[in-house]
């Protein structure tokens, strides 16, 4: 059974660099040691997983609080909305979600089902328009899929765009002109086709009139979601105004496992139970030898090989095959189907991959949020979803940066009118 973890693997599972570990070795935080047959420097697994236990486990200090009270009524416009995780979490906040749009006929059950009052416009975003909201919404947000762009010049505009999602969430904005876009998607946009797609939208944007706020990727684990999820945040100001965004601050604790599927701080109750997908027997037979935070290297060698076939060979870490979850770790990024060989996310104590309202729960989806569609359609729209609880915090952001516009608005429009007088 495996002792050791290499350079590559203790970087992937501790999520840090290997620079950082380089570091982290020579402050004594984390000690590589030498691999007795091969020389190599290696971590010793006890190591790594004393040092996981303790990252998890912080100390609560200055615990920050996002929270702000909505001054006036504040509205949005939520294009791609899925199954309703980002608009769930705005309606937190206390921004009302004017009209959704969503293609996915299962995803627009579930937001009906769940908000028969929320005004779902259920088809693909070209064949409509928002101008009837133009004005009249504070905020436009939209999770669009992300597409490379054909560059015709230097500079991409608009037009350039055409055809893909992103121009659709482009014209969005320009039709309804609110004072603030955001847009969400998944942190390899900032490598997309080396960093050009993600500077093509902030041109764009710039063209259309937005001023985009230094872009982030925000780690669902600071902002109470037991899930080590990453959303990259695209935010727009409209260029007449002239206030901060500011994005929300980091909470201390960190959620893990345990406090997803059990009565805690998080929710009130354990989790309910529900159905879920299930193991073929061999890869059951396979799963059961993994301990809590193990993955396919605790394996037997006859067995890694058998399991992993020609990956076997390949090096690297993998370390999302044949992986079980511990209750003291925060969840890895969920997808969209519960069982794929390379990321898999076993339960701890069970060998079965999570049901479907364990799956809820890690995206912090409130238990009575019901999915619609076959268990696949479920999965798959809980595992696209931005995590309620990011989605509320970003809320938050947005609630601070409106009632600043519309005080600082006010207020300019009071001193003219007492000036005219
Ligand atoms: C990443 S998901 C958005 C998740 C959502 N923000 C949430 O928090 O649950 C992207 C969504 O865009 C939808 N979509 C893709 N193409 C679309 C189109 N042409 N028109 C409208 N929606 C589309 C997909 O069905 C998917 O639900």
């Amino acid at each position: 059974m495996k002792k050791y973890y290499s350079l590559a693997e203790t970087a992937d599972i501790v999520g840090k660099s290997k620079e950082t570990l380089r570091r982290w070795d020579k402050e004594g935080i984390l000690n590589a040691v030498r691999e007795p047959v091969s020389n190599y420097r290696v971590y010793r697994k006890t190591d790594v997983q004393l040092l996981l236990g303790s990252m998890f486990d912080e100390v609560i200090e200055n615990e920050v609080s996002n929270f702000v009270e909505p001054e006036y009524e504040y509205t949005v416009l939520e294009l791609f909305a899925g199954a309703g995780g980002l608009g769930i979490g705005l309606e937190k906040a206390g921004i009302k979600c004017v009209a959704l749009n969503e293609i996915d006929k299962w995803a627009c059950e579930t937001l009906r089902n769940n908000r028969p009052n929320w005004n779902v416009l259920e088809g693909d975003i070209k064949d409509f328009n928002f101008s009837e909201y133009r004005n009249k919404v504070d905020v436009v947000t939209g999770g669009f899929p992300c597409q490379a762009f054909s560059y015709a010049g230097k500079k991409l505009g608009l037009n350039d765009a055409r055809g893909t999602l992103f121009y659709e969430f482009a014209r969005v904005v320009q039709e309804v002109n609110p004072a603030i876009c955001i847009g969400e998607n998944v942190r390899g946009l900032l490598s997309h086709e080396k960093g050009k797609t993600l500077q093509g939208m902030i041109s764009i944007l710039d063209e259309i009139g937005y001023r985009v706020v230094p872009v982030k990727v925000l780690k669902a684990i600071h902002y109470r979601v037991p899930q080590k999820r990453e959303r990259l945040i695209l935010v727009g100001v409209r260029k007449d105004i002239n206030i901060d965004f500011n994005y929300p601050k980091p909470h201390k604790r960190i959620y893990n496992l345990e406090d997803a599927l059990k009565k805690g701080s998080l929710f009130d109750t354990d989790v309910p139970k529900s159905s879920g997908a299930k193991y073929p027997s061999y890869k059951k037979k396979v799963l059961d030898m993994i301990p809590p935070k193990g993955y396919w290297r605790d394996l037997p060698e006859d067995i890694q090989k058998e399991y992993m076939g020609g990956s076997f060979y390949l090096g690297g870490g993998k370390t999302g095959m044949a992986r079980r979850i511990g209750w003291d770790e925060p969840s890895l990024t969920l997808t969209c189907s519960p069982a794929q060989k390379q990321t898999e996310r076993c339960h701890p104590e069970e060998t079965r991959p999570f049901t479907v309202r364990e799956y809820a729960r890690i995206q912090t989806f409130p238990d009575e949020w019901k999915f619609a569609g076959s268990l696949a359609q479920q999965y798959k729209q809980i595992g696209n979803a931005v995590p309620v609880n990011l989605g509320q915090e970003v809320g938050y952001a947005i609630v601070k940066f409106l009632n600043n516009y519309y005080s600082d608005k006010f207020s300019k429009v009071n001193k003219a009118y007492n000036l005219s007088r």
